[in-house]
C-alpha cells in the first residue's frame, strides 16, 4: 500500500511538480487547495502526466478540523506543507493578508501534526530568511539568518522558528524545513508550469511573456551592482529538481525512529547573474529579447546563492538541471499556455 503525502498547496507551481514527483516515487499523493492561487485545470494536466486522478481535497488550510478530518480519512504518513502566499512584493502592500495566510495556515496544520506526531512533515521555507547575507554570496545552513526585507520574508523567518519552538515543546516530531532559492522552469512535458497570477514579479516568467510577446520589454533592475557584471546573482535551481528534493525529504524524515527539525538548503550551489540568465535564454531558445535596464529594486539581495553540502550529505540528492534546462523548459511552457508554435 503506498503511502499517503498530503500536499498543501499541491495545485501550486512547486505543488504540482512535487506531486509527480512523488508518484514517479511510488507515494500517494493526497492534493489540498482551495485554488484561491492556482488553477482547478492543473488537476487535468496531473492526471495526464501520472496516468490517474490524483486524491484531491478542497481545504482551506486554516480550517483545522476540516484538516483533522482529512488526516483521519486518508490516513496520512507525510506532510509537504505549500499553501501560502508568496509575492514579496504584494507582502509589503498587504501584510496582514500575508500573516493571517501564512502564519495562521502554518499554525493549523502543526497542530493536527501534533495530534498525530506519527506523521512527517516538510515546510517550504525560503532563501529569503538570509535577508542580504552580510557581505557573504554563499550561504549554507549555520549562516545567521537576517532580518527579512519582506513581510513574505519574515512568515518564511517565524516559520522556520515556530516549528523549532514546536520540536523542542514534542522532540518525537519529525520536520524540515527546505530553504528554496529561485525555482525556475517546468516540466519537460509543458504540462504543468508557472501560472503567475497578473504580472509576475518574479524574472524568468517576466521574460517569457516578454518573448511571447506579451510585455514590450524586460526591464533589468540595475546594472551597476558590484557582482561579474552589475546584475544581480541569484542560484536558479529548476522546479522538477527541487519536487524531487522534497521526495527525499519525505523519505528521509519516514526512515527515522527519532524525532527532528532539520534545515536544509535546496539551490544548485552556482550564482547566475541576470544578464547571464537573459543571455542563457536568449541562446539556448535561440531569440533576441528586448531589455533595458532601470532603477534598483528596492529590498532587492545583491547577490546569493546555496553552499548545498548538506542536502548532499543528509538527503543524497544534488539539483541534476543547469540554468539552459530552466529556460529551455520554461520557453517551452509559456508557449504551450500561449498556443505559440
Ligand atoms: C530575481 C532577480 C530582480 C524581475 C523572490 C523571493 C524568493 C523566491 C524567489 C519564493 C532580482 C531581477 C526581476 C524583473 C529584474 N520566492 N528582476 N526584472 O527577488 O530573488 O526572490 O522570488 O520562494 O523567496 O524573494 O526573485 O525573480 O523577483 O528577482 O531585473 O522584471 O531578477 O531585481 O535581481 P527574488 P525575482
Amino acid at each position: 500500500m503506498s503511502k499517503k503525502v498530503l500536499v498543501t498547496g499541491g495545485a501550486g507551481y512547486i505543488g504540482s511538480h512535487t506531486v509527480v514527483e512523488l508518484v514517479k516515487s511510488g507515494y500517494d499523493p493526497v492534493i489540498l487547495d482551495d485554488y484561491r492561487n492556482s488553477d482547478p485545470s492543473v488537476l487535468k494536466r496531473i492526471t495526464q502526466i501520472i496516468g490517474y486522478e490524483p486524491t484531491h481535497v478542497v481545504c482551506d488550510v486554516c480550517d483545522q478540523n476540516r484538516l483533522e478530518e482529512i488526516f483521519k480519512t486518508y490516513s496520512i504518513s507525510g506532510v509537504i506543507h505549500f499553501a501560502a502566499y508568496k509575492a514579496v512584493g504584494e507582502s509589503v502592500e498587504n501584510p496582514l493578508k500575508y500573516y493571517s495566510n501564512n502564519i495562521a495556515g502554518l499554525v493549523s496544520v502543526l497542530n493536527v501534526l501534533k495530534q498525530n506526531p506519527e506523521v512527517s512533515f516538510v515546510f517550504s521555507s525560503s532563501c529569503t530568511v538570509y535577508g542580504e547575507p552580510m557581505g557573504l554570496k554563499e550561504v549554507d545552513e549555520n549562516t545567521a539568518k537576517s532580518i527579512p526585507t519582506s513581510p513574505y520574508g519574515y512568515t518564511k523567518w517565524l516559520g522556520e522558528q515556530i516549528i523549532g519552538d514546536l520540536f523542542i515543546s514534542n522532540n518525537r516530531l519529525r520536520m524540515m524545513s527546505l530553504r528554496y532559492f529561485n525555482p525556475i522552469g517546468a516540466h519537460q512535458s509543458a504540462l504543468i508550469g508557472e501560472l503567475p497570477v497578473g504580472k509576475p514579479n518574479n524574472l524568468l516568467p517576466f521574460i517569457t511573456q516578454t518573448a511571447a510577446g506579451i510585455h514590450e520589454k524586460l526591464v533589468i533592475f540595475g546594472k551597476d551592482y558590484p557582482t561579474v557584471d552589475g546584475t544581480c546573482v541569484r542560484d536558479y535551481i529548476h522546479v522538477v529538481d527541487l519536487a524531487e528534493a522534497h521526495v527525499k525529504a519525505i523519505d528521509h524524515l519516514l526512515s527515522l525512529k527519532n524525532g527532528c527539525h532539520e534545515v536544509v538548503n535546496v539551490g544548485t550551489g552556482k550564482g547566475t547573474s541576470v544578464l547571464e540568465l537573459v543571455h542563457a535564454f536568449e541562446e539556448e531558445n535561440n531569440m533576441k529579447l528586448n531589455y533595458t535596464f532601470g532603477p534598483k529594486r528596492s529590498g532587492d539581495v545583491i547577490e546569493i546563492y546555496a553552499n548545498v553540502d548538506y542536502a548532499h550529505s543528509l538527503l543524497g540528492w544534488k539539483a541534476t538541471r543547469d540554468i539552459n534546462d530552466g529556460v529551455r523548459d520554461a520557453w517551452k511552457w509559456e508557449k504551450s499556455i500561449r498556443n505559440i508554435q
